[in-house]
């Protein structure tokens, strides 16, 4: 896992903005994919890619690592807090993979299971995966060993939280389609959760989900 350190976060937001850019206008005509992550974390370089005009060219698609079981217009739903980004970009509602929060959990996770699965059997590929960092050493919504087994031989899978709302996460087996994962890590309160994923990623849920990637880096500012 190659480690890029930013002494301030805006450095880190124009590095991503930048990155966002060229994968969401490929060259390639061809299906691709870019994941974003949910949490606070990616929300000001959403901010910032959506007033540097950039449209996403028509091949390109956007899902996300995993989505809470609110209402969009919820401040805790990822598609929520995406949608000015996802606007800006002109994406149509197609090429959004999305969880449907308004269908039962079960339900839910399948459907989104099946939109994954349909798109990389059409030949679509992720190109690029955002992914945040729980101070618990969570990814997406895999907050545990358990969480990242489950997950093996689907998509996508349903989290249900004591601490709601419920969820629907990608899985390992998704993360691994991806091209290339970027973990986007701001804070203090994050630094000793970023040295163990370093020192010893299969000691965290974060570091289990994206073993079987084969491009990794982890940004932290
Ligand atoms: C979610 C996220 C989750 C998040 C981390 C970090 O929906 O909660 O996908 O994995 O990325 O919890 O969250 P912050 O960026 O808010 O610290």
């Amino acid at each position: 896992m190659k480690l890029l350190r930013f002494e301030h976060f805006d450095e880190m937001a124009a590095r991503a903005v930048a990155l966002l850019s060229r994968h969401l206008q490929p060259a390639t005509p061809l299906p691709t994919a870019v994941m974003l992550s949910g949490g606070a974390t990616p929300l000001p370089i959403y901010r910032l890619a959506a007033e540097r005009n950039i449209r996403a060219s028509p091949s390109v698609h956007v899902l996300f690592s995993d989505e809470r079981m609110v209402p969009a217009r919820s401040p805790e739903s990822n598609y929520g807090n995406a949608r000015p980004f996802l606007e800006a970009l002109g994406l149509a509602d197609e090429r959004i993979l999305r969880v449907n929060p308004r269908r039962p959990l079960e339900a839910a996770a399948r459907g989104y299971d099946e939109a994954l699965a349909g798109f990389l059997r059409a030949g679509g590929r992720i190109t690029l995966g955002l992914l945040g960092l729980g101070e618990d050493g969570h990814t997406a919504s895999l907050f545990s060993a358990a969480d990242v087994e489950r997950g093996r031989g689907r998509r996508a899978i349903a989290v249900e939280r004591r601490k709601k709302p419920d969820r629907v996460s990608v899985t390992p087996d998704l993360l691994a389609e991806a091209e290339k994962i970027v973990f986007l890590v701001a804070g203090a309160a994050k630094r000793d959760v970023v040295r163990r994923l370093v020192r010893d990623p299969a000691s965290l849920p974060a570091g289990l989900a994206v073993a079987g990637c084969r491009n990794v880096e982890l940004w932290v500012a």
